[in-house]
């Protein structure tokens, strides 16, 4: 991969003198003057309506992201992401998780060795495993069927399982899920403490087997199995998912319940893989088979679209040209389907962890910025939060509203009020309310002149924030697929243009290490060798 620092390409420059040219421009009057703009910022694939068009952009800005995409050599880098080339540098290791939904004949070569047959092996046993609990065919130790499954992780090995199978609850079988991911020991409790263990499987879920996390809660939830059922009967209950076999084999978990996986998949991009075995559980290997054939029709869309209307490119450029240009801190992504509930959530730790780095690929420290802050709740019960800040306040908070043309239950008169906010936001957003239109607005009401001068101010919107319109058919495993790996595609194309590397988290390492620290000096009560105020804080916690 190229290290080019982006600020210093011709694009960069052109931008600068392009944005000072479009930063008091209203998007009202880019619609009025250009009929064709909504259909010139619309682009469609698939089941996927995307309208671009109410951003503060027009064709040369689009043209001109575009360059300095060229420029920064996106399109070398995405040959060599998906050619399992190693692009997370810093941990010298591919980023495949694409090569987990690919198709089964293809060809995908980490160090050499194509890891393909590996992947459909490892899918092969989710298939069988998954089928056998489903239909009560695996049982576990007294004889009974399985009722509840436990999915112990966190982060990666957490958010993104969590998310999708409530995504899908919809497709959902018989079986109930939990997920236990907080070391907070009241999070342990409150979950096994109506579980059975003659009919609750758990799986531990970690990529490294060394998260203090994971590792207590699996701990925590053995200990009470062990206390109403012989040791024996482990293996019946208990499975992992992890890179490290040593390490879940020394935990006691039968070697046969243990599904693999590998170092060139992120955690937080992991899903896809046997970490995403409680949503096969959850709603059957079929409904996720076709999220990742979601995934893999996204992949194809990202590795062969021109970058014109190549949705992950587009998405990713305007997120550059906000934070960049407009020097806008956060972005918000509200779903209006309330399944969507935790898609905000996951989306923070793919994209806050990928990229909220500060050193770019030559080790440098950048002079630009780079992560965005990202944040959002459903809609429409974000619209009666915190949608006032966006509509009135005085940051620009770009945002992309996620819905869907039909609901799952068919209840229209429903989903037309809940679709109907969704529009509506998005125009709210855009046009604002002018003085003129206020003031009439409160004349028709039979407000006094003297009352209107006293509070129309504080009614005007200035509209003229910057929105995008993702309209997708129906929440399928399939569309869920395609809208989880559009993110992971921006947040790869955000990570090549700022020059940093999107796939190491070392800024976690730190507070983990010092917990630790912490933790053993608790057990001594010996706490002086802190800052002043963290050694008060921690004389006072162990008193
Ligand atoms: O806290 C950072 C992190 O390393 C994440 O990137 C990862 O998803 C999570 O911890 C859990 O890690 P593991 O799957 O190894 O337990």
């Amino acid at each position: 991969m190229k290290n080019i620092n982006p600020t210093k390409t011709k694009a960069w420059k052109e931008l600068e003198d392009h944005f000072k040219q479009i930063e008091n421009e209203h998007m009202k009057d880019m619609f009025a003057n250009d009929d064709d703009r909504a259909e010139k910022f619309t682009l469609k694939w698939e089941d996927f309506y995307v309208d671009l068009s109410k951003n503060r952009i027009n064709e040369d800005t689009r043209d001109l992201l575009i360059k300095l995409a060229k420029e920064c050599h996106l399109d070398e880098a995405i040959e060599s992401y998906f050619g399992g080339e190693s692009i997370n540098q810093t941990e010298n290791r591919p980023v495949l998780h694409t090569a987990l939904r690919t198709d089964k004949n293809a060809e995908v070569k980490v160090r050499g060795e194509n890891v393909v047959p590996e992947v459909q092996n490892v899918k092969a046993k989710i298939r069988d495993f998954s089928n056998e609990i489903i239909d009560g065919t695996r049982k576990g130790y007294t004889g009974k069927p399985f009722t509840d499954v436990v999915n112990i992780g966190i982060g990666g090995s957490d958010l993104g399982p969590a998310m999708v199978t409530e995504s899908l609850e919809f497709y959902k079988n018989h079986l109930k899920l939990h997920f236990i991911s907080n070391v907070d020991g009241d999070h342990v409790q409150e979950t096994i403490k109506n579980l059975n263990p003659e009919t609750t499987l758990f799986i531990i879920v970690s990529k490294t087997f060394t998260t203090m996390e994971t590792l207590s809660n699996a701990t925590t939830v053995r200990e009470w199995f062990l206390k109403s059922v012989p040791e024996e009967e482990v293996s019946k209950h208990f499975v992992a998912v992890s890179t490290n076999l040593e390490k879940v084999a020394s935990f006691g978990i039968d070697p046969k319940n243990i599904f693999p996986m590998w170092d060139w998949v992120g955690g937080r991009f992991s899903l896809w893989s046997a970490v995403g075995l409680s949503i096969s559980l959850a709603i059957g290997y079929d409904n996720f088979d076709a999220l990742l054939t979601g995934a893999q029709k996204m992949d194809k869309h990202f590795k062969e679209t021109p970058f014109e209307q190549n949705l992950p490119v587009q998405l990713a450029l305007l997120t550059i040209w906000y934070n960049n240009f407009f020097k806008a801190e956060s972005e918000a992504v509200i779903p209006y389907s309330q399944y969507l509930d935790k898609f905000p959530s996951y989306l923070q730790q793919a994209i806050m962890e990928s990229n909220g780095k500060s050193v770019d690929r030559n080790g440098e420290k950048v002079n630009y910025e780079t992560g965005t802050i990202i944040w959002g709740e459903p809609g429409t019960n974000s619209q009666h939060a915190f949608f006032q800040l966006i509509h009135q306040g005085t940051k620009l908070i770009p945002t992309d509203f996620i819905g869907f043309k039909r609901s799952l239950f068919g209840d229209k008169t429903h989903q037309d009020k809940l679709m109907a906010n969704y529009f509506a936001q998005t125009e709210a957003l855009l046009n604002g309310k002018d003085a003129d239109e206020v003031e009439s607005e409160l004349k028709s009401k039979g407000f006094s002149q003297e009352e209107i001068d006293r509070i129309s101010t504080f009614k005007v919107f200035k509209g003229n924030n910057p929105t995008n319109t993702l309209l997708i058919d129906k929440l399928t495993p399939e569309s869920m697929g395609k809208l989880i790996a559009l993110y992971e595609h921006k947040i790869f194309v955000q990570g090549i243009i700022w020059n940093i590397f999107s796939y190491d988290q070392w800024g976690v390492e730190l507070g983990k290490q010092l917990a630790s620290k912490i933790l053993a000096e608790f057990s001594v009560k010996s706490v002086d060798n802190h800052d002043s105020s963290t050694r008060n804080l921690l004389k006072h916690y162990i008193q």
